[in-house]
């Protein structure tokens, strides 16, 4: 196989980037029939790349490279189950946890589709059972608070969907969300708690995350000191979400407690599956059927549109675009709602864990960027914070502004004259914001008039509901594997994690005085030594 920057795709691309780096925005987006054919319109989202530094020439190159790099077909064996995760040699198939239930995906030989539907209706069933409050803790109390100990893609899909669907949340039921191995996670959300009525559910896909299982002991210990240590009361308050059922089970979770997963489907990907099994609590069953068919919208839409009206297909072209030809490093993302505050650290996993590889697929060292580092914020409050670096700084950070029609629901806290007021400043903020980075001050002149020329997308939607944030999960989830697939990585594998975790253990022994056979280099030595000089004797 020719390189890939060597192709002659690639250096056609790199021939009209020189052309492209002298455009001005300022100009282009004056220009109505280019902002007609850079924007595009599905169902009730709205798309706007026109304030990118692409012209239609660009969009054509890029279509090139990815119809050579074999798109389409990539995108098929995707949804049908191929094995795009070569290192561990599997598939990845979020999509089919969104299937219809008469599609059929085999998986060594099976078809996984009843697999999903079972355990879809058992987390449903269980999910309703405490709604209704017929799942009681050992004292006979109903639950009314549950708290998601995971981390990672154990804990940043459902903690981002949970915030996110807020004002659809049951009342009387509250979630909380551990990850953090520091003990102040742990400690500030059990000092809220009542171990009569709490449930616990440890999410891990692997079930070895040592954070997640040393928060989850530290957990049993809080249940066990105030209800007793029978193994039949931990079962009210503990279940778990796991691809590794016979670790749950070794840990004493009866299999009726266990909510499958499965290993093809990647952590970070695992946001529509029995993970959130929490959010199902919260937002009820049928809100999260909602949410899975607005997966499904964008998983059809991107299975079956061609790939020069494809919405994620676009958005990952043009991020390989700013980042490999531009030569943007970063990407903000900053949605105007706050319920969405915690979707920029989402898509931080998401996007970095899956695209932060220096090895392609077959694990050769590449020669070229794979993915831009992601941040965010919420605007407006993003605005006060960020947004100096963004206009004026000296490196470009292109920006996906997501934005709504309408306000979410409230509960009638405040009138709704005001709520549509204010909702109506914060989306003029966000065309302003947009607006400023692309023209910058024209009127200045001298230095400060090259501010501008900042690129941006923006996305419409009509509101943030559970329809709204299935389809922007699914659009991201795409977007990253348009980049995998075309820069030619393995989107769904994470070495270097992999890597952090495994040297954890010989410092542990270090610090707590047991000195391990690792020869650790001179700076872990002298913070180990520090560590032992500071320290409080307990
Ligand atoms: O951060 C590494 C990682 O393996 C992620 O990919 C994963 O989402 C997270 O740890 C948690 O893993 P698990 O769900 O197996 O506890």
């Amino acid at each position: 196989m020719v390189d890939l920057t060597e192709s002659s795709q690639w250096k056609e691309l790199e021939e009209h980037c020189s052309s492209v780096r002298g455009l001005s925005l300022r100009e282009l987006i004056n220009d109505s029939k280019r902002v007609e054919s850079l924007s595009f319109e599905r169902d009730d989202l709205f798309f706007d790349f026109s304030k990118q530094h692409i012209t239609d020439e660009t969009l054509h190159l890029l279509n090139d490279l990815a119809s050579h790099a074999g798109l389409k077909e990539k995108i098929t064996g995707l949804f049908e189950g191929e094995i795009v995760n070569q290192s561990e040699k599997r598939p990845a198939l979020h999509t089919a946890l969104r299937m219809s239930p008469t599609a059929q995906v085999n998986v060594n030989g099976q078809d996984v589709i009843p697999l999903i539907q079972a355990a879809h209706e058992m987390a449903s069933d269980f999910a309703l059972r405490i709604r209704t409050k017929q799942w009681l803790g050992a004292t006979g109390q109903p639950i009314s608070s549950v708290v998601n100990i995971g981390i990672g893609g154990s804990h940043l899909g459902p903690y981002m969907a949970f915030k996110a669907l807020r004002p659809y949340c049951e009342n009387s039921i509250d979630c909380h969300f551990i990850s953090n191995l520091d003990p102040s996670d742990l400690e500030t959300n059990l000092s809220y708690l009542n171990p009569e009525t709490t449930l616990f559910i440890i999410n891990s896909k692997s079930f070895s995350t040592s954070e997640t299982l040393t928060n989850a002991e530290s957990a049993m210990e809080w249940i066990e000191k105030a209800l007793g240590t029978d193994p039949q009361i931990l079962r009210k308050h503990f279940v778990a979400v796991t691809a590794n059922s016979e670790k749950a089970e070794s840990y004493g979770f009866p299999s009726d407690n266990i909510f499958p997963i499965w290993d093809w489907v990647g952590g970070r990907f695992s946001i529509s599956s029995a993970t959130s099994l929490a959010v199902m609590i919260a937002i009820g069953p049928d809100n999260f059927k909602t949410l899975l068919d607005g997966c499904r919208k964008m998983d059809q839409h991107f299975e079956t549109a061609i790939l020069t009206e494809n919405i994620p297909v676009l958005m990952g072209l043009i991020s390989i675009w700013n980042r490999n030809f531009l030569g943007y490093h970063n990407q903000a993302v900053i949605p105007y709602a706050n319920d969405l505050a915690s979707f920029p650290a989402y898509l931080e996993q998401l996007e970095m864990e899956s695209s932060g590889k220096n090895v392609d697929s077959e694990g050769n060292l590449i020669n070229y960027e794979t993915g831009p580092a992601i941040l965010g914020g919420v605007g407006t409050n993003a605005q006060h914070a960020i947004f100096q670096f963004l206009h004026q700084g000296t490196s470009v950070i292109p920006v996906d502004f997501i934005a709504f029609a309408n306000p979410s629901p409230t509960r009638g806290g405040i009138e709704n004259d005001v709520v549509y007021r204010q909702h109506e400043a914060l989306v003029a903020n966000c065309f302003a914001q947009s607006q400023a980075l692309a023209i910058g001050k024209p009127e200045i002149k001298g230095p400060s008039s090259s501010v501008g020329n900042r690129p941006s997308s923006t996305i419409l939607a009509d509101r943030l509901d559970p329809f709204a944030l299935g389809q922007l999960i699914a659009l991201y989830e795409h977007k990253v594997f348009i980049i995998g697939a075309l820069l030619r990585i393995n989107s769904f594998d994470q070495w270097g994690v992999e890597l952090g975790k495994s040297l954890v253990d010989n410092v542990a022994s270090d610090l707590a005085g047991v000195p391990s056979s690792a020869a650790h280099d001179s700076s872990t030595r002298s913070l180990v030594t520090q560590y032992h000089m500071r320290k409080d004797v307990p």
